[in-house]
């Protein structure tokens, strides 16, 4: 069994977007994984497809429905049970490294893409969601964090990245003290007059290396002090 998504969305045609092309794409065909989209309004009682209502307290937007939403999780889990519920949300955790490599270990994930004001609490927490966010800004629904939760996962899955290598080096691979990585360069080796560093052409593969880890230090030093300090202190440790 290859690893299985499946998104719950009122916007179902916004998958697989961009997964359907390149990296991704090439693996869903190959069925390296495999994607499934539930539309939510599907599962809907009454004769009007109705999925929202108004916040209980007032308030502005609309909430999707505990019961909607719930019968849109029963029939995802009824077709691959063990799959971990993830609630895209800005009040989740953030998505790292850490977590998406965990996810990719796994079977596979049901994606619970929100709109307007988002869900009620009371699946969330019925359903044991995981609950995750993309980042500290806010999106008009959770496809697009659900899609990059999703591109993140498949590359780490067996035969989908072509060089074994390139994944382990890149950013966030140490997983316990993350450096950023360092800048890359291809020719040509003069270009609108910046050169590559001469060091790159040298062929001494040590110098090569030392530069590298100097320059994904001092990246990560000035651009994410937070890394920096959690780098440092594990050094110590
Ligand atoms: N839905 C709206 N904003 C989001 C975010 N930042 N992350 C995940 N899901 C979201």
């Amino acid at each position: 069994m290859s690893w299985h998504a499946t998104a719950l969305t009122l916007f179902p045609e916004m998958f697989p977007g961009p997964l359907g092309l390149s990296l991704a794409g090439r693996a869903l065909r190959e069925e390296r994984w495999r994607l499934d989209t539930r539309q939510i309004r599907d599962f809907a009682a009454d004769k009007h497809r109705t999925v929202d209502d108004t916040p209980c307290g007032g308030g502005a937007g609309m909430v999707l429905r505990p019961d909607v939403v719930d019968a849109a999780c029963a029939a995802a889990l009824a077709e691959g049970a063990g799959r971990p519920l993830v609630y895209l949300t800005p009040r989740g955790r953030l998505l790292d490294q850490a977590l998406v490599r965990e996810l990719a270990a796994g079977p596979g994930v049901i994606l619970v893409c929100g709109r307007y004001e988002g869900l009620d609490q009371r699946v969330i927490e019925a359903r044991g969601m995981r609950e995750v966010s993309a980042g500290d800004f806010v999106l008009s629904g959770g496809e697009p964090a659900a899609l990059l939760l999703l591109d993140a996962c498949v590359r780490l899955l067996p035969g989908v990245m072509g060089g074994a290598d390139s994944a382990a080096e890149e950013s966030f691979a140490e997983v316990d003290a993350p450096l950023l990585e360092y800048p890359h360069y291809t020719r040509p080796v003069e270009w609108q007059g910046r050169a590559v560093p001469e060091v790159l052409l040298s062929g001494h593969h040590a110098a090569v290396a030392r530069w590298r880890r100097e320059q994904a230090e001092a990246a990560t030093r000035e651009r994410r002090p937070d890394l920096w300090a959690r780098h440092v202190s594990r050094r110590a440790g």
